[in-house]
């Protein structure tokens, strides 16, 4: 990686008025490291080529490699230089002895419990499979009839010819993204959103366009319909149930509402509908597709059921669907026919297990609550109706700080920056509550204790968190 890059990525590295330059490199590079934007293996810059790209000294370069080199992040051999590494026992930093690291990062529940059963009565079901050629590309037909009487039942009378299986929603995304559009185009998003969609739509040589949400409510109606007549983006991605991060759901007028924008400027809108499951309200709201024309809804197996099935689908216009089926041909040819005869036997029974989850879920939340309301009483959040985190508001703009320093105290945690495209949201942290309550109880002690080393170690700031100059 050349020095510009890697000067790029540590952005904002330097904890204000700090006198430890040293550290505050490790820090960020670390952070980099284990969040996987410079991947374990990557051959660093050379020191002197660094220090001019960040303007400090080569001294100061060394010495922070010399920290991440005690840690195991970072590897040295004479003449060939420095690369980066993930150390063997993973997570990096110090963590107390015998402390085992908590993966906060991650807002995934474990499978529900009735996948063992749904394996065990997709077996016979697979016999019947193995005399044909098992490329499905569209999907197996079972299971896009189940998918699509789900949406009827959701109020949006669906086919199976408007459904594809697709591997994971993720994917889906990076179809529509292919189908829709061309290198240099626009994409709308939400900011903060989801950032692994942030890197799909990168890949996929478009241009992310973020609109920031309200900190009430969430959508800005007037910003998007802005974006949409200035940017004229070529596509749409939105998560309007239980948003990723920050649990907001978009209400059914909000949605009639964009709709209609979108429907005007002829933007298609991909919408992730991953989260629709984790409901607790009971109050469901029409699938947004019942507002627009050219809405591809795109949902997963993962929050509801289990990561591990990586299978999703897209709810959309049967030409749609047609075009998408060809269009996936140049990324992958069909999805697992065990693992879609499992997804099937599950949504035979769709209710009972997802009432268990669900309940689960409501636990793990006000547990997480009450928690951070007792060891950071400055940080403030909603309560979701839904979803599977806390996006938590920070007293000061210090999220990326806390992330780092909360791997030295066994806890990995995504700071508001991840959830943008360019950098910034420091006042924002997402908290996820998919563990088990003792695993939360621990996991706010130590990132408390991380939050307070770091406001120890902040430069006075004004009370807004603003830098005073004089
Ligand atoms: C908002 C959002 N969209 C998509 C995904 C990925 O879904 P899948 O695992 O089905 O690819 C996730 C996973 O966490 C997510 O949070």
């Amino acid at each position: 990686m050349n020095a510009r890059r890697l000067a790029h990525l540590l952005g904002n590295w330097r904890r204000h008025g700090s006198r430890h330059g040293a550290v505050d490199l490790a820090a960020g590079l670390r952070l980099l490291i284990l969040d996987g934007r410079v991947p374990a293996g990557t051959a660093l810059p050379p020191e002197r080529e660094l220090a001019a790209a960040l303007d400090v000294s080569r001294t100061m370069i060394a010495t922070a490699w010399e920290r991440l080199k005690a840690d195991g992040l970072v590897v040295s051999r004479r003449g060939a230089g420095s690369w980066t590494a993930i150390p063997a026992a993973g997570g990096g930093g110090e963590p107390e002895a015998d402390q085992e690291n908590i993966d906060l990062a991650r807002a995934v529940p474990p499978a529900i419990a009735g996948i063992a059963a749904a394996t065990e009565a997709a077996v016979p079901r697979l016999a019947a499979e193995l005399c044909s050629h098992g490329y499905y590309e569209q999907g197996m037909p079972d299971l896009r009839a189940r998918l699509a009487d789900r949406y009827t039942a959701r109020g949006l009378s669906t086919t199976p010819e408007q459904i594809l299986v697709t591997n994971g929603a993720h994917i889906a995304l990076a179809i529509a993204l292919r189908l829709f559009t061309g290198p240099g185009d626009r994409v709308l998003i939400e900011q903060p959103t989801y950032p692994n969609a942030i890197d799909a739509i990168r890949g996929a040589h478009t241009i992310p366009v973020p609109v920031a949400m309200t900190e009430v409510g969430g959508w800005d109606f007037d910003g998007i319909e802005a974006t949409l007549r200035q940017a004229a983006p070529r596509l749409a991605y939105l998560i309007v149930d239980f948003q990723n991060p920050t649990g907001a759901r978009l209400d059914e007028a909000g949605r009639r509402a964009l709709g209609a924008m979108f429907r005007r400027a002829r933007t298609p809108v991909v919408v992730d509908e991953t989260s629709v499951d984790l409901d607790f309200t009971d109050e469901p709201v029409a699938p947004f597709g019942a507002f627009g024309d050219v809405v591809l809804a795109a949902g997963s197996a993962g929050k509801s059921y289990w990561g591990g099935l990586r299978l999703g689908w897209v709810r959309a216009p049967a030409e749609i669907i047609s075009r998408l089926t060809v269009a996936r041909r140049g990324l992958d040819l069909g999805s697992p026919v065990f693992e879609q005869l499992v997804l099937s036997e599950l949504l035979e029974h769709p209710r009972e297990p997802l009432l268990d989850r669900r309940r689960m879920l409501v636990e793990r939340r006000d547990a997480l609550a009450g928690l951070l309301r007792e060891h950071c009483p400055d940080w403030t959040f909603d309560v979701p109706g839904g979803g599977l985190s806390l996006w938590c508001r920070l007293p000061a703009p210090v999220s990326t700080r806390i992330a780092a320093t909360a791997l030295n105290f066994g806890v990995r945690v995504a700071p508001g920056s991840f959830f943008t495209p360019h950098g910034g949201l420091e006042r924002y942290l997402r908290v996820p509550y998919t563990q088990p309550v003792d695993v939360l109880t621990e996991a706010v002690r130590r990132l408390a204790a991380a939050a307070a080393s770091v406001a120890e170690s902040r430069a006075p700031m004004a009370e807004n968190g603003s830098i005073p100059v004089t």
